[in-house]
């Protein structure tokens, strides 16, 4: 790898809301290196208009056309950050790849009909090119579902790309607010597809009891007892029954669904509730690890959640004998795993190679993916 190796930026802005992660990498072949890297705040106010249009209300699209600017004009102002931590001009970058803050996931596995599903993802991939100058690829999942494809995940292809190993079989999975997970057959991708709810519902009921945003290192989930019949019920959601190419988001797991199914049962200590959504994450994680045609050896977990010690205690422990480890082990920060795939998606796209995995995202076949949006010379 060389410094006349082309530089690509990422952007990701997950369901958690948490932050926007920007990493910048120099790409070689397949072989993508992070150069630098910059969580971007995301303000309380931006962070109060995104769950507001998460669900539908009064004014919809006046409120999304806003904030998909606002949006676009911080993760401009992300990308500009990250450029001067790394002390690079926007002529340096080849192109970003922004996936945009999703706003509704109704993947075909999830709508009436396949004509009816849609992903949409806002933050004006014009406005980006336009305040740094950079070619600006965006709205990744969109060609894929009109392909007949989920439109998620897309983080597969590059999971197999960074992360694969000739004769090991490994699963690598990205606990975000929603969990999703590659199955690697040696070099191969066997299949990818999400698991279910990553830390979302275990932050939005901490956020409701103890006013957190999270549960640090998983210490109130320690401290209950799993309800089995909250479990159990937890488990009926439909979406644990399907196999094969399958995605999900807010839209299926999420409080007023939780509040659903706690309505039905005596009174839950809302900390054996904590405790029971935490052990929902990992069995959900480890049954579709082991339901798969193959004995996978090697676990390594990448996104927020590998940071929750309690949980990758959990994992561990369902998951054995197959080893686990967060994905700093095979070569990659855990944090920026998710924002270098878009970097690397974008990179794709840029020399026409398609980016999607039709074995996980049930598409008709590969595609390039994404829109491009031209960058622009900033001294004129
Ligand atoms: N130390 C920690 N303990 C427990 N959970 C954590 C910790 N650090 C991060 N997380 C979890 O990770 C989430 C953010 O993960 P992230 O991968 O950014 O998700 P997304 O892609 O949905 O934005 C937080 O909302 C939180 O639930
Ligand atoms: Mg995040």
């Amino acid at each position: 790898m060389g410094v006349s190796d082309p530089l690509y930026v990422g952007l990701m802005s997950g369901t958690s809301v948490d932050a926007i992660d920007c990493a910048m990498v120099r790409r070689h072949g397949d072989h993508v290196v992070i150069v630098a890297t910059h969580e971007h705040t995301i303000p309380p106010h931006v962070k109060r208009q995104i769950a507001a249009i998460s669900h539908s209300g009064a004014d919809e699209i006046q409120r999304m056309g806003v904030l998909d600017r606002m949006l676009g004009l911080l993760f401009a102002e992300a990308t500009m950050q990250l450029l001067h931590l790394a002390r690079k001009r926007p002529v340096d970058i080849s192109a970003i790849g922004s996936h945009g803050q999703t706003i509704r996931h109704h993947p075909p596995s999830a709508a009436a009909s396949e004509e009816t599903s849609f992903s949409l993802q806002i933050g004006d991939p014009n406005t980006i090119a336009e305040k740094t100058g950079i070619t600006t690829i965006a709205d990744f999942r969109r060609r894929d579902i009109a392909a007949g494809g989920e439109g998620a995940p897309l983080a597969p292809a590059f999971h197999a790309a960074a992360f694969s190993k000739a004769g090991v079989t490994r699963a690598i999975v990205n606990i975000g607010g929603i969990a999703n997970a590659s199955i690697l057959d040696g070099k191969e991708l066997l299949m990818g597809f999400d698991t279910g709810p990553g830390n979302t519902l275990l932050d939005h009921w901490i956020a409701r009891h103890h006013g957190q945003s999270y549960d640090h290192d998983g210490q109130w989930s320690a401290a209950g007892q799993i309800h089995d019949a909250l479990l159990q019920k937890l488990f009926a959601h439909s979406y644990f029954s399907k196999t094969g190419a399958r995605s999900t988001g807010k839209e299926a797991f999420n409080l007023p669904w939780l509040d659903s199914q706690l309505a039905g049962l005596e009174p839950i200590a809302a900390t054996d509730v904590q405790t029971t959504l935490m052990e929902l994450t990992c069995i959900s994680i480890t049954n579709a690890i082991r339901n798969c045609p193959l004995q996978v050896a090697e676990v390594y977990i990448c996104g927020g959640g590998s940071h929750n010690s309690y949980l990758m205690k959990r994992l561990a422990q369902h998951l054995a004998p197959a080893t686990l480890a967060n994905t700093s082990v095979v070569g990659m920060d855990p944090d920026w795993v998710e924002a270098v795939t878009f970097a690397w998606l974008a990179s794709r796209t840029l020399e026409g190679l398609s980016g999607n995995s039709p074995i996980a995202t049930g598409a008709s076949g590969a595609r390039i993916l994404g829109g491009l949006y031209p960058g622009r010379d900033l001294s004129t």
